[in-house]
């Protein structure tokens, strides 16, 4: 899989959300993303997934062209999202739950959608929380389970949206565990404000500021910047170390 973004902008009124993004990601790579609240992340999820349209730029998934196609044509050629507030069907069981994404994202039937509902609960480790309520789930198992939607969803590109956020510092370490899996089998881009979970997955982090990108790098070079230091922590870029 490769992912191609190419100048993608989009403001709502004087708000500027994405200002000229390009990205460069394959299979097997994890792309990181941070930014103060506001940045633009989720709203770069938005326009990569279809739910809302760029005012300019090209997306390009394997040489098919997404950013005139709407969202239900961009999850069957491969683009999935966990969202950053876990919202499950609540009435629905966990399998389900699983099975809507299988079906309506992945557009797989009987047999085939429930295996991969039921690969997807394996690989984010609730296959043994199958057949509970969805709404009956603690929140690690939340964001387990809106993970795997996106999995049974079947994708190239699997985009997480702080999946770690308001987690325990031992539950942080399980979805770091699960989002290294993940990697060797998409192209993952991963929202998150926990830094050291993503410097142990990403292999690159970019730093959204007002819609741009001010940065991409390593994480070690990304967490040593300047511009990290000065955005997160009103330190002028040119003070004193
Ligand atoms: N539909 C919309 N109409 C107007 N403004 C919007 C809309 N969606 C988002 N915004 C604004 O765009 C900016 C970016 O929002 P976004 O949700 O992408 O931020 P974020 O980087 O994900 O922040 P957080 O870390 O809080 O999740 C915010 O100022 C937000 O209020
Ligand atoms: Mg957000």
């Amino acid at each position: 899989m490769s992912l191609e973004v190419r100048g993608l902008t989009k403001s709502y009124g004087q708000v500027v959300v994405a200002d000229h993004i390009d990205i460069e990601l394959q299979t097997g790579q994890c792309l990181g993303v941070i930014g103060p609240n506001g940045a633009g992340k989720s709203s770069l999820f938005h326009l990569l997934t279809g739910t809302v349209m760029p005012d300019a730029g090209a997306i390009s998934l394997d040489g098919n062209e997404l950013s005139g196609l709407p969202a239900h044509r961009r999850a069957r050629l491969g683009v999935a999202r966990a969202f950053q507030v876990p919202q499950p069907f609540a009435h629905l069981s966990v399998f389900q739950n699983a099975l809507t994404a299988s079906s309506f994202a992945a557009g797989l039937h009987g047999e085939a959608a429930a295996a991969a509902a039921q690969d997807a609960l394996r690989v984010c480790g609730l296959a043994s929380a199958a057949d509970k309520l969805a709404g009956a789930l603690p929140l690690l198992d939340r964001k387990r389970l809106e993970m795997a939607k996106a999995v049974a969803a079947q994708p190239r590109l699997l985009l997480l949206d702080e999946v770690a956020g308001g987690l325990t510092e031992r539950e942080v370490h399980e979805i770091v565990d699960l989002v290294q899996q993940l990697k060797q089998r998409y192209a993952v881009i991963w929202i998150e404000h926990i830094a050291h979970a993503l410097h142990a997955v990403a292999d690159r982090i970019m730093v959204l500021h007002f819609g741009r990108k001010l940065l991409e790098d390593s994480p070690a070079k990304v967490m040593d910047s300047d511009i990290v230091r000065e955005i997160y922590m009103g330190v002028p870029a040119n003070a004193a170390a």
